[in-house]
């Protein structure tokens, strides 16, 4: 693995690396243990579009291994704002860290970036492309909770609901989930942002059982997991601006839980959640019901995004043994 710039380098082999190396790491993501096995090393940390999770759990990640960053946060705050190029940009910054993070918001940019460089970069998000990082740590997430519960994947189903077309986690996840066929996939989007087709028919010839349905009205109650969406209006042309209101028949709230799904369905969402009321995005009703697992989707960045990390700069096999206890 030299980049992370899509699910599609990462084979199944290479999938359950990274989820092991994750577990090893979780005693440094809870503060129970530290190490400084990438003492010295560097990591350029670079968003050119807005986050909060992403960007401080790979700067909390890399920290943690003991290495250094350099954020740069937004276009004003980088020399591209004086016309500079993505490839003279990379080239520049492939002299200065040993490791780059990017966020960007035009699709196959990071891959245009990461072909400059002679770095491992790390692809936080390329419009609406790709988010590997997130669907790795989404994965680990379902896959902790299912051993909680006794549950399997292969016998997993999974509804994606929400914005299908521009949300770039739904993208790299249902590849990702792709590589544990045999599955079942559910997808509910509002009229003019379902999931592209091209990517349906991949993963349905993968093996993966992909249903569509126009709403959530009926009964859901074999969905093992509800993974929802923001709504990306930024991405939208001027007139489905226009034109386009969310109604709360895509809501995922308590009542939807309660009435449609089961007792021991979860509720994933990337985050962030549009909290204006308008927006009808994943409902605060949830907060404090077990079965919201948002919270601890986040909390799983840090640990997976460690795992990309050791492994991309191949430190996976020293951190064993360089475990102390914290002083602190
Ligand atoms: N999930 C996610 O990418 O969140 P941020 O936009 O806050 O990084």
């Amino acid at each position: 693995m030299s980049h992370l710039l899509s699910i599609d380098s990462l084979s199944r082999d290479d999938i359950d690396h990274l989820m092991r190396v994750a577990g090893q790491m979780e005693p440094i993501a809870q503060r129970r243990k530290i190490t400084r096995v990438l003492e010295g090393a560097v990591l350029g940390n670079l968003f050119f579009e807005a986050s909060t999770r992403t960007r401080v759990s790979f700067h909390a990640a890399f920290s943690r291994l003991g290495g250094s960053v350099c954020d740069t946060t937004g276009f004003t705050f980088s020399s591209m704002a004086k016309g500079e190029s993505l490839y003279d940009t990379s080239r520049v910054m492939s002299g200065y860290c040993d490791a780059i993070v990017m966020r960007h918001p035009d699709q196959g940019s990071v891959a245009e970036f990461a072909a400059a460089t002679h770095v491992p970069v790390i692809n936080a998000g390329d419009g609406p492309g790709e988010h590997p990082s997130q669907a790795l740590l989404d994965f680990y997430t379902i896959d902790k909770e299912f051993a909680l519960q006794g549950k399997t994947l292969q016998d997993a189903h999974v509804l994606m609901t929400g914005d299908l077309k521009y949300g770039r986690t739904v993208h790299s996840l249902i590849k990702l989930l792709a590589r544990y066929a045999p599955m079942r996939i559910t997808l509910v989007a509002p009229p003019g942002l379902e999931m592209p087709h091209h990517l349906i028919e991949r993963v349905s010839r993968q093996g993966l059982t992909v249903g569509v349905r126009e709403s959530l009205a009926g009964d859901f109650s074999d969905v093992d997991v509800v993974y929802t969406t923001r709504i990306q209006k930024e991405r939208f042309t001027a007139e489905m601006s226009e034109s386009f209101n969310l109604s709360r028949d895509f809501t995922v709230d308590r009542a939807f839980l309660d009435s449609r799904c089961n007792a021991s369905t979860i509720v994933m969402h990337p985050l962030p959640r549009d909290s204006r009321p308008e927006a009808n995005d994943l409902d605060v009703d949830l907060n404090g019901d077990p079965r919201l697992a948002i919270f601890r989707q986040t909390d799983n960045g840090i640990p997976v995004r460690m795992a990309i990390f050791a492994t991309l700069l191949e430190v996976e096999e020293h951190i064993e043994r360089d475990l102390r206890d914290v002083p602190w």
